[in-house]
């Protein structure tokens, strides 16, 4: 049995489904502040299989003993948190309520029940303005944001626990930046209000929501002048978390793996991908850089590869058509 918190946010619903998929059990908690109840039911409806979805918060310690005397968990994939640098910005204490000492608060509960094996979601973003590419996981580390920094703080805090006491198993995943949806376009993202993220945005544009994409700055130091990252097909993520799973099975201590294709794509290119992938023209201005961008961002995936045993397979194409397909069923819309 393993408990995934965020289980029915993004990346979390389709880790869930994967885990299904391998034949895991699952219990879901996650207080819904990003996400819906119902895409437990969607998550039921892809596998056949229904995870165990409890409504509640990580920083409920009364609960989260609840849960752990009610089940033996295996494990523990900590997808909970709150992840928008911009809203991070104006309520840095928000940021740190939620993702820090919520963190703490499941640590607790995991060091109390005796369950030391654990998946943690950490960001590209613990990179800042990246000196060399493509970044490997010794790259120094610096955040340039209170989001980023609450990810740096979790990350640290896992270190002194994996040194403190060796029975804890954890692998800290770097994700670079996640796309696409389920290729059942039953699950995907669903931003809240106008999207910060390119694809959602793209993607709102193409379905006609959205007047026109502005993309932020032409004139950064890349081929065609707009910002490069790394996108990564959400289920190649979900498909990590697995990987990383069966490796603590097998190794002690800590390890963090970046997951990303070690490809990067630029703004304009992402744009032309999504614009063969929909059929539709996406009309765009150029703006302004945005505040805090850096000009390109990519893995190098070479130690999750060796390691792991854990390649993304999915190229742009696939990643730009199910996001469409699921932005054609109901992306994005919130209920
Ligand atoms: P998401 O918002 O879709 O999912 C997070 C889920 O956690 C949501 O369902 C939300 O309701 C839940 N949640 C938030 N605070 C909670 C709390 N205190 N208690 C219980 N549940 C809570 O986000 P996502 O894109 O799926 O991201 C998952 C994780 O991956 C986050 O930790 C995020 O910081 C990290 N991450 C995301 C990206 C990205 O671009 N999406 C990139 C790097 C890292
Ligand atoms: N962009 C535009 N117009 C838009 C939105 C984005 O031109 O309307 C550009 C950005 O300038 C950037 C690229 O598209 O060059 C990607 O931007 P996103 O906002 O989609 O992603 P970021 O790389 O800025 O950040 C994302 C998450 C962070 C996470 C980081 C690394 O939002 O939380 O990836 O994982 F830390």
């Amino acid at each position: 049995m393993i408990l995934v918190t965020g289980g029915t946010g993004y990346i979390g619903s389709h880790t869930v489904a994967e885990l299904l998929g391998a034949g895991r059990e699952v219990v879901i908690l996650d207080n819904l502040c990003n996400s819906r109840a119902d895409v437990v039911e969607r998550i039921t409806a892809i596998t056949g299989e229904q995870p165990q979805f409890a409504q509640g918060d990580i920083r409920d310690a009364a609960l989260l003993d609840h849960l752990f005397a009610r089940h033996k968990f295996e494990a523990v994939i900590h997808f909970a948190g709150l992840k928008a640098v911009g809203e991070s910005v104006e309520k840095p204490l928000e940021y740190y309520d939620n993702n820090v000492h919520g963190s703490m608060t499941l640590f607790g509960a995991m060091q109390r029940h005796a369950v030391k094996r654990l998946v943690f979601s950490s960001s590209a973003t613990v990179y800042g303005d990246p000196a060399t590419l493509p970044l490997r996981e010794d790259a120094p580390l610096h955040a340039t944001n209170p989001y980023g920094r609450t990810k740096l703080m979790i990350e640290q805090m896992l270190e002194d626990i994996a040194r403190a006491d060796p029975a804890w198993r954890i692998a800290t995943l770097r994700y670079f930046n996640p796309i696409g949806a389920h290729a059942s376009g039953r699950i995907g993202e669903a931003p809240n209000g106008t999207p910060n993220n390119l694809l959602p945005y793209i993607a709102q544009v193409a379905a006609g929501k959205l007047k026109q994409l502005s993309i932020f700055g032409d004139d950064y130091p890349t081929p065609d002048g707009t910002g490069i990252r790394d996108y990564i097909h959400v289920v190649d993520l979900a498909l990590g978390h697995l990987k990383a799973l069966n490796h603590l099975a097998a190794h002690s201590g800590l390890h963090v793996y970046n997951l990303g294709t070690g490809q990067g794509y630029s703004v304009l290119e992402i744009l032309r991908a999504f614009e063969r992938a929909s059929g539709k023209t996406i009309p765009f201005q150029i703006v302004p850089r945005r505040p805090g961008d850096i000009a390109s961002c990519y893995a190098d995936a070479s130690k999750a590869a060796r390691e792991l045993g854990w390649q993304a397979q999915c190229g742009l194409g696939e990643m730009c058509g199910d996001a469409w397909r699921w932005q054609c069923n109901d992306g994005f819309i919130r209920y």
